[in-house]
């Protein structure tokens, strides 16, 4: 079964920045959406190079200092915000998981899960 949860509103994401949810209340976030360039870029939250290691140093410290690429904090790798191929780091080559997101008129971005 399908359940749609609402992340937030477009609003609450400025340019060039990134926030992470926790769409199934696991006490961690487990999705982030990255603004750039007025487009929205939404990833799952785990390192293609090892296990299942979520990104950020600190909440929402999903991008590098000049807010050009993904940064995982744990070795290094940088992703391509659009794509989120590795261009640097330990899994160059590898890609983070592509959340589809669904952008209602009223401005709310939105998820889809399955249970
Ligand atoms: S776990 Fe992300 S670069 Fe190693």
């Amino acid at each position: 079964m399908k359940n749609r949860v609402m992340l937030c509103r477009e609003g609450d994401i400025p340019e060039v920045s990134a926030r992470g949810f926790d769409p199934q209340r696991q006490g961690i976030d487990t999705v982030f959406v990255v603004k750039k360039d007025g487009e929205y870029f939404a990833y799952a939250d785990i390192c293609p190079h090892y296990g299942d290691t979520s990104l950020p140093w600190k909440k929402d410290t999903y991008l590098d200092s000049a807010g050009e690429n993904i940064v995982c904090a744990a070795h290094g790798a940088l992703f391509n915000i659009r794509s989120g191929l590795c261009t640097s780091g330990p899994c160059k080559g590898d890609a983070l998981r592509p959340i589809p997101l669904i952008q209602e008129p009223d401005g709310s971005l939105w998820i889809t899960l399955e249970d």
